[in-house]
């Protein structure tokens, strides 16, 4: 089958397009010809093996699975003996992130519980572009947010793969929803139900006054300080990505300021499950998230793609198109 292989970290230019062999399914496992991935900074982060940090369970010194992608749909080919969910012909969409990724390939053997069923209303392109950016921004507002109807909610960097996901499941919580992108974006986020915008070009909203009850923080972009100047006495803040620097002041700071005040400060690592997945596909097939598609691009040219994702300004979400 077709594939994109590294063996070594570096750069995207470290991604080869070549044949490797088509796997077979286990026992408990379910072969799926993939039919879309998406490409997500996440798999930047596992081709260059940075920050250090990631290597603990990425590889130490050498990438521990050859084929990146994490978030794919397509269609059950095959399953193993023991698999009592799926039969071949299912469309089916997951996070590989928990099973040893392998989604930028025609084909993918895995464990039943890391796919669902796929979003009947969505194609393929859109299914890949859900799994893991939509369960981030979910239990990021409902986990670690603790979200409420009617509540002011922020989303800083709204208009990204993460961002697009949480304004409208905010807004599915009932939540007042500002939206916080570039001026380019605006439109977006108002089309997918922000009801304010702010243009982060124009206007820095940790220094106009408003405060929130929860703010979603896509990247830091902002230092915590600033973050709790726009947070309500007993606030909620959430990041779910940043800078190191901004990490580590979350993951430091962040529980002294939760346990010494009234505001919440945290930084999220997402936990991938089936059951945030069903959610996820109930919620779309309900018609109260739709994916953001920035571009696609074919199977052969994941690195560019992988390129235009680092560059931090894809709107929504950037899909690879596998085959039909
Ligand atoms: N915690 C976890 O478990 C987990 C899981 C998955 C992903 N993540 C992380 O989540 C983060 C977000 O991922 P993503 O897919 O949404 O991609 P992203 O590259 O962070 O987001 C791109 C968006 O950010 C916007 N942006 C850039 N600079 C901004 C600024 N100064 N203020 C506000 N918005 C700004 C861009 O909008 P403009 O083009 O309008 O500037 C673009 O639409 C990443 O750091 C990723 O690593 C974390």
């Amino acid at each position: 089958m077709k594939a994109i292989v590294y063996t070594k970290y570096g750069s995207t230019d470290v991604l080869q397009f070549t044949n490797v062999e088509k796997p077979a399914p286990r026992e408990n496992e379910v072969l799926v010809k993939i039919h879309a991935a998406a490409a997500t900074i996440g798999d930047v982060i596992v081709v260059k093996g940075e920050p250090f940090p990631v290597r603990f369970w990425s590889g130490l010194l050498e990438p521990k699975h050859k084929i990146p992608g994490k978030e794919m749909a397509g269609r059950v080919e095959a399953v193993g003996g023991n698999v009592k969910q799926f039969q071949p012909g299912d469309e089916v969409f997951g996070d590989l992130s928990v099973c040893g990724f392998g989604a930028f390939a025609e084909y993918v053997s895995v464990p039943e519980n890391a796919i669902a069923l796929k979003p009947a209303n969505l194609t393929f392109e859109e299914a890949a572009a859900v799994p893991e950016s939509a369960v981030v921004a979910l239990q990021g507002l409902r986990d670690h947010g603790k979200i409420q109807p009617g509540q002011k909610v922020l989303i800083n960097g709204a208009s990204g793969g993460v961002g697009s996901y949480a304004v409208q499941i905010a807004k599915s919580f009932g939540a007042e929803v500002t939206a916080v992108c570039s001026t380019s974006n605006l439109d977006t986020a108002r089309s997918i139900g922000a009801d304010h915008v702010i243009d982060y070009t124009r206007e820095d909203f940790t220094q106009n006054g408003q405060q929130y009850d929860l703010i979603l923080a896509a990247n830091g972009y902002h230092s915590l300080a600033d973050y709790r100047r726009a947070l309500c006495p007993e606030g909620v803040y959430v990041g779910t990505g940043g800078t190191m620097a901004q990490t580590f002041e979350a993951m430091l700071r962040g529980p002294i300021i939760s346990m010494t005040g009234s505001q919440k400060m945290s930084n999220m690592l997402v936990k991938p499950n089936k059951a945030d997945l069903v959610f996820m596909k109930e919620l779309i097939e309900a018609g109260k998230v739709t994916p953001v598609i920035d571009r696609c691009y074919p199977l052969s040219e994941a690195p560019e793609a992988l390129r235009y994702v680092e560059a931090g300004h894809a709107r929504g979400k950037v899909v690879i198109t596998i085959g039909a």
